[in-house]
Formats: structure tokens, sequence, C-alpha cells
């Protein structure tokens, strides 16, 4: 059993509904990439758990790489500007790319990342979230792969996290309002 903190207000999902989700998700990815060799590109620091997990309960021949872009600093508003921190070391050229997030909130560091990897010519580029906010549905970048949509809360655990914090909490819950406020 995990521990949860006082500064959690509910827990939404547990470790094992999302490893169940991530199985069912990991078999729609294998059904539509069958033999093709796909590259997993993750977005540090939060797409760390879930790159880990979907990795793993994926079939296909994968390969995986990293990117470090961030839009939030230590706040819990999207700041609109986006930097890359750490790129690619790897030719996507050609390659069939699935971008690995943990959740896509405003969709901005999205639809920068998606403009940015685009015109390096992949074979394919589409994207896995395993958590969604209801303000990303109003954002033009289309999401493939959708674990779970969330109400419009901040959430932490399983990779998402407050000024760095709660990122190794294993359930994922609401953060109570006067830890942020
Ligand atoms: C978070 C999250 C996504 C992004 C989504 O990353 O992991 O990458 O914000 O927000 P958006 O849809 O509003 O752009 P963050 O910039 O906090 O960096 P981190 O992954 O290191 O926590
Ligand atoms: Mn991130
Ligand atoms: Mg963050």
């Amino acid at each position: 059993a995990s521990q949860i903190p006082a500064e959690l207000t509910q827990v939404l999902y547990t470790k094992e509904q999302v490893d169940d989700r991530l199985r069912d998700v990991a078999a729609e990815i294998d059904a539509e990439y069958g033999d093709k060799d796909l590259l997993l590109v993750g977005v540090l620091n939060g797409a760390v758990m879930v790159m880990a997990d979907l990795s793993r309960a994926l079939r296909s021949h994968v390969e995986m790489d990293w990117m470090a872009i961030s839009s939030y600093g230590s706040g819990t508003q999207s700041s609109g500007v986006v930097r890359i921190l750490k790129d690619l070391t790897t030719d996507i050229e050609g390659r069939h790319v699935l971008v690995v997030e943990d959740i896509i909130d405003t969709g901005l560091t999205l639809a920068y990342l998606m403009q940015n990897l685009a015109s390096r010519k992949p074979a394919s580029l589409e994207i896995m979230t395993m958590f969604r906010k209801p303000e990303a549905l109003k954002n033009p970048v289309s999401v493939k792969y959708v674990g779970f949509d969330l109400p419009d809360e901040f959430v932490v655990g399983y990779g998402l996290d407050y000024a760095g914090r709660y990122r190794n909490l294993t359930d994922v819950g609401t953060l109570a309002p006067h830890v942020y406020a």
C-alpha cells in the first residue's frame, strides 16, 4: 500500500487503475504499429513514470529518447513560455515517433513540440498522454492515445509534480488548495 500524504484531498486513480488502463492503451499501440520500429519520445521530467510503464507494457520493438521542455517553472499555471532544455539525441527523419507525456493541460507544450518535431520529417508522429485536462480539448493538437481525462483540478503523482514534489507518489490525486494558494 502506498503512503497518501496529508496534502492530497482525494485519490483519483490508484496505481492499479493506471496499470490497467496502460495495458489497454499499449494493446492499441501494438495493434497500430505492428512490426514497425517505434521511437518513444518522453518529455522530461513528468513522462518518466508513464514511459517506464508504457514501454514495458508494449510488445512492439521500441527505442526511447528524451526531450526536456519546460513551460511551467515552479507555479501551477502554464507561463506559455516553452524552452527546449534538452534536445533528442536521435535523428527522427523517417522514424515512427510516438511522443509520451504524463499530462496535457493547456496543450501549449505539445503545440510547440509537435510543430518542432514535424519539421524533422518523421515517417509518423503521434501523441500518447496518460492524463488530459479539459482545457486541452480547446487546443488543435490531436492526441491519439489518452489514458484518462481529468477534472479541472491540480493533480499530482505518477510523474505529475507541484514545484518538483509528489512525482513519486504511486497514486494520482488532487492537491489540497492550501498547498499552492
Ligand atoms: C507539465 C507536463 C507537460 C506539460 C503540460 O510539464 O508534464 O509536459 O506541463 O502542460 P501544458 O499542456 O499546459 O503545456 P512541466 O512543464 O511542468 O515540466 P515537468 O514535466 O518537468 O514537470
Ligand atoms: Mn512535462
Ligand atoms: Mg511540472
